[in-house]
């Protein structure tokens, strides 16, 4: 396993995962498992987050306590997926700053081309959290990513649900500083992009379209 991925395989992740892997899952059930894993996978992706300390009185007594770092981190979400992590990272995160990256494919280069690109000031201050649930290819994150560097964030890491071996091979092709976190590596991608076993599309299960 490359040392820049992390395989998130506390036991409610995975659980919670087979749930909606399985096609008879309901939408809002789905939603919902999203959100909750969304902050398992952040406690992970945030945990090397640097710290600080700042003087606090306790009702006994002051102390020098933790506390974060530096700017805000930032969240970036590749849509329209991306979104179905947000509203649990920002449960946990509330304070951090939120950017989206929309992309769609050159139906001539095939390459990925932003359509949508909204992002936090000072990106090159903040810890940026790029959030997008299915890693296929992983051309568009890796596409989204190179979009970030140019606006100039540095320390970026990519937090996933479900990724395929081919994606990981991208990234860490394109991004060999980003590190990756995953609930699962699963077994390869079809002749159509969807990843196997996978959980079908996430943006049509979380949202209820087809
Ligand atoms: N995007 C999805 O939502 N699902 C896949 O299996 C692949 C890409």
């Amino acid at each position: 396993m490359p040392d820049h991925l992390t395989i998130v395989d506390h036991p409610l992740v995975q659980h919670k995962l087979t749930v909606m892997r399985e096609v008879a899952t309901p939408t809002a059930t789905f939603r919902q498992l999203l959100r909750e894993i969304s902050q398992l996978l952040a406690f992970e992706v945030t945990r090397d987050l640097d710290l600080t300390t700042r003087q606090i009185e306790t009702p006994l007594c002051e102390m020098q306590a933790p506390t974060l770092a530096g700017r805000d981190p930032a969240l970036i979400s590749i849509l329209r997926a991306g979104n179905g992590f947000l509203d649990g990272m920002l449960d946990l995160i509330p304070f951090a700053r939120v950017g989206f990256v929309g992309l769609q494919r050159d139906e001539e280069t095939l390459e990925p081309m932003q359509y949508y690109f909204k992002v936090p000031d000072r990106l090159d201050e903040r810890a940026v959290i790029v959030v997008d649930p299915m890693l296929a290819t992983g051309h568009s994150s890796a596409a989204a990513i190179d979009l970030l560097k140019q606006n100039g964030a540095k320390n970026i890491r990519l937090m996933c649900l479900v990724a395929a071996p081919e994606g990981v091979a991208h990234m860490h092709e394109k991004h060999p500083d980003v590190p990756l976190v995953i609930a699962a590596l699963d077994d390869h991608l079809n002749e159509k992009g969807y990843i196997v076993p996978g959980l079908g599309d996430a943006g049509d299960r979380m949202f209820g379209t087809k």
